[in-house]
């Protein structure tokens, strides 16, 4: 428990880690990695060469400054961390490796004259109550995925069944457990963890779950990324009968139940947690408009299943719409980036409806400013990054 003033000593922080606490978080990982070289496989190195996951750190790590007396506030935020940590299998002794590095960087970055004890104390107690509350919902998340039918913790083998090519760049995989037991259900949105070692280094990634969750097998579908290590080593090397350890579907990015027409836009792979959203969708009768962007017809996955799916279900209305026009036998719906006036055309007349969106992140940001001055209310849309969360406005 914080006292009065060490409160007051992390609300006085805030200005600090405004200003630099990418430099600290950044800081923060050299330390963490130089210090407790065990964690790394479990970091995505490109998103540390980006900066993403050091800008998500930061941010995170101000909110929860920023709001240290009304943690009830932060809701959001910890629930896109436990999630992302749970499908990475953090766990709760990695908690006082990070801490220590922590520590040390706000003491290396801010030097001892800002960083007195009494600040590296107050921050020490934040932590260590952050690190409770993350560590123990993930611990409950562990156990009640444990022991839900068809549930496991840690990573567990699974066989691929088959291994389908969407496009250009896009080819699904079809994976059913080794044991032959059945596995854990998953809500239309969540994705899984995948463990892979590429060129004999253990590497963890995320994939959506493309297809309805069936009691039985997952499906992920990947694409090709230039230079990416794991997607390439899915695409070249991992073939129908091969073995891939998965960990059990996670994430918060979830079609919520409702009645109210339902919007699903995505840009280029942004399309795979939609494809669960729309089979969950059309178990019942509300509306539906699926809207797809993607480069050109080559690189355009699952267009033949949507359209049967458009032709049985009177229910789903799609629009596609390429950036590139092709050649006569493409026929999107529209050609040139997804605007809003064709947003505008193709959202249901009423603006009172359930949206989701997924795709590149300039494409997210339009997206969202697309909907909000279209009348979408903001709370009823969602959102979900293919990597660390970043700011949208
Ligand atoms: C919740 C969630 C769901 C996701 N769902 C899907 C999905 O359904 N389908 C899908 O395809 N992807 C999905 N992703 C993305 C996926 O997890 C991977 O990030 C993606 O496949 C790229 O991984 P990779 O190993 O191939 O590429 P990485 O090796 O991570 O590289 C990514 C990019 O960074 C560059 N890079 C890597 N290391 C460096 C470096 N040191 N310096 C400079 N550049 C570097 C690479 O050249 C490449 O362009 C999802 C991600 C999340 C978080
Ligand atoms: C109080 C402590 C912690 C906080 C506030 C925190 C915060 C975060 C945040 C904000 C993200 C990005 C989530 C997203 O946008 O997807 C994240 C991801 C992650 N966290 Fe934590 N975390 C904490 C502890 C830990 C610990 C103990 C570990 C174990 C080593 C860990 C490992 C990771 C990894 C591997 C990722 C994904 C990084 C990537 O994509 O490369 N975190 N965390």
């Amino acid at each position: 428990m914080l006292t009065q003033a060490q409160r007051a000593i992390i609300t006085a922080t805030v200005p600090i880690l405004e200003q630099g606490g990418e430099a600290l978080t950044r800081h923060f990982y050299q330390n963490l990695f130089r210090d407790h070289p065990e964690v790394l496989p479990y970091f995505n190195q490109a998103h540390q060469h980006s900066g993403e996951q050091q800008r998500a750190l930061a941010n995170g790590v101000l909110m929860y400054a920023k709001h240290i007396d009304q943690l009830d506030a932060l809701g959001g935020l910890v629930s896109v961390i436990v999630n992302k940590h749970v499908a990475l299998q953090i766990r709760a002794e990695h908690y006082p490796l990070v801490g220590a590095s922590l520590l040390q960087a706000i003491r290396e970055v801010l030097g001892e004259e800002v960083a007195s004890d009494a600040v590296i104390d107050a921050w020490g107690a934040a932590y260590g109550q952050l690190a409770e509350i993350l560590a123990g919902e993930e611990g409950r998340i562990y156990k009640e995925k444990a022991a839900a039918p068809g549930g496991w913790s840690g990573a567990r083998d699974f066989i691929v069944q088959s291994k389908i090519v969407e496009s250009a760049e896009i080819t699904s995989f079809l994976m059913a457990p080794a044991d032959g037991r059945p596995v854990l259900d998953f809500a239309p949105g969540q994705y899984i963890g995948v463990l892979a070692t590429v060129d004999g280094v253990s590497m963890r990634r995320q994939y959506s779950l493309s297809a309805a969750s069936n009691g039985q097998t997952y499906r992920i579908s990947v694409k090709r990324e230039q230079g990416g290590k794991v997607s390439n080593h899915f695409h070249d090397h991992v073939r129908a009968g091969d073995t891939v350890q998965l960990t059990p579907p996670s994430g918060d990015f979830v079609l919520q139940d409702g009645d109210k027409p339902l919007v699903l836009i995505s840009g280029g792979v942004g399309i795979t947690p939609t494809l669960a959203m729309l089979a969950a969708a059309l178990r019942g009768k509300r509306p539906v408009h699926f809207i797809h962007a993607a480069r050109h017809q080559g690189v355009h996955a699952f267009r033949q299943q949507i359209d049967e799916l458009a032709a049985r279900h009177p229910q789903l209305t799609r629009y596609y719409c390429y950036a590139e026009h092709a050649g006569a036998h493409d026929a999107p719906d529209a050609v040139g980036l997804l605007s809003k006036e064709r947003l505008a055309q193709w959202l249901p007349a009423s603006r009172d409806v359930d949206a989701y969106f997924l795709g590149p992140q300039p494409f997210m940001r339009a997206v969202k400013q697309y909907l909000r001055e279209l009348g979408v209310p903001e709370q009823q849309t969602h959102h979900e990054f293919f990597g660390p969360a970043a700011a949208l406005n």
